[in-house]
């Protein structure tokens, strides 16, 4: 989008999509630097895309974003459901027999059905008078952000996700709180691996890419390491446990990738849900995969789902750092009227990129990448 012809005197602000450790750093920097530097006013926008739909937010003072910077979550709120151009809107679905038999409206009752609600968002844009947005998200919350501007919505995105799979970015915030929970989970697993002699399989998020896996696999010092990218053969996850067991190391760590499968198989899904713009959420590979580990070897196997353990707590200094600096470059975007960019960090440099470039594809981990060429050269198996 061109560069705004307006001054800029209020913006919106909101977290889309699951939420990470760094949510609030960047907020507290977005917002102090609106205040601070340019004079301008922050609507922080509640639960994503559903409070900008109905109209739920308020005005940010300073004492609302001060003391922020180390929390988990997100002040704002979030949720990974509400798609503008695809809004749930419920219907309750109650007969009138029901009714006149003394029955209540139970949740149970209520079928959502999909409308878009962009002139409603659009609505409440002027009615609270945003001249621009930051939007901190996933390739779910960038995607509608584009759609938006489009709409003439002029909007700025911060890249969030703890799997690191936003393209155009060296790494999103919340990754490397991530990847420190699941290093110290495998170092929690090692110990009492060792002890009881077992296979243990650690089950972490990932969904298309494997780079929390990849890093916190290296990081533990993971025997085995299977991610989406490298479909498995289980028959040479099965040799390398055996291997490890007939030469003296009797325990074995394998760390798993939500979204990883086996060469000929599919990945595992636990559920969808019927209202979010990614439906799929997956989980019990680890499961799996310890049942297959165990059947086939004849050794004790144990598995963990470390699941949304990985996403909350306070960020690391490394996160903290980052997510100060991309707030500052948002607002500093927004200031210089930069509009349907995101932020995004090359080498050492925070820059920014069109969104439409950041979510033309996923960043998935290359087979060749420089982590899986030294671990292969230390002894970790990924699988083939
Ligand atoms: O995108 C981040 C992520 O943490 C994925 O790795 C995971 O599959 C998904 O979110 C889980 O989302 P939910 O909060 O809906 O369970």
């Amino acid at each position: 989008m061109a560069r705004s012809s307006r001054a800029i005197r209020r913006i919106g602000i909101l977290t889309g999509g699951g939420d990470c450790p760094g949510l609030n750093a960047v907020i507290r920097a977005v917002a102090k630097s609106a205040m601070n530097v340019h004079g301008v006013e922050v609507f922080g926008i509640r639960d994503a895309f559903r409070g900008f739909v109905e109209g739920d937010g308020k005005l940010l003072g300073y004492g609302d974003v001060s003391g922020i910077l180390t929390q988990g979550g997100t002040i704002l709120g979030t949720s990974n459901k509400h798609n503008p151009f695809h809004f749930p809107v419920v219907r309750k679905k109650v007969s009138h027999l029901h009714l006149a038999l003394g029955g209540e409206v139970r949740n149970e009752d209520a079928t959502p059905v999909f409308r878009d609600m962009t002139r409603a968002l659009l609505a409440n844009a002027r009615r609270w008078r945003l001249d621009a947005c930051v939007l901190l998200g996933g390739d779910g919350t960038m995607n509608i952000g584009m759609k938006l501007s489009t709409l003439g919505l002029p909007v700025v995105g911060v890249p969030k996700t703890i799997d690191n799979d936003l393209a155009e970015t060296d790494v999103t915030f919340g990754y490397d709180t991530a990847v420190a929970c699941v290093t110290d989970a495998v170092d929690r697993i090692h110990s009492t691996a060792m002890s009881h002699h077992r296979v243990m399989v650690i089950e972490t998020m990932g969904r298309y890419a494997g780079w929390i896996a990849l890093k916190a696999g290296v990081a533990g010092g993971g025997d085995i390491i299977l991610i989406p990218e490298i479909p498995y053969d289980l028959g040479k996850v099965v040799s390398k446990v055996t291997e490890r067991s007939k030469t003296g190391r009797r325990f074995s760590i394998v760390v798993v990738a939500e979204g990883a499968r086996p060469k000929k198989g599919t990945m595992t899904v636990e559920r969808t849900v019927a209202d979010s713009h990614d439906p799929i959420r997956l989980g019990g590979v680890g499961a799996k995969l310890a049942d297959d580990i165990e059947k086939a070897s004849g050794l004790e196997t144990r598995y963990t789902i470390l699941g949304h353990l990985q996403r909350g707590g306070c960020p690391t200094a490394y996160d903290r750092a980052l997510a100060t600096r991309f707030g500052h470059h948002a607002m500093a975007l927004v200031a210089a009227g930069r509009f349907g960019r995101m932020v995004c960090l090359k080498g050492d440099a925070v820059t920014s990129v069109p969104i439409a470039k950041a979510v033309a594809r996923l960043k998935l981990v290359p087979r060749n990448h420089p982590l899986i060429q030294a671990a292969k050269a230390l002894g970790t198996s990924f699988g083939v």
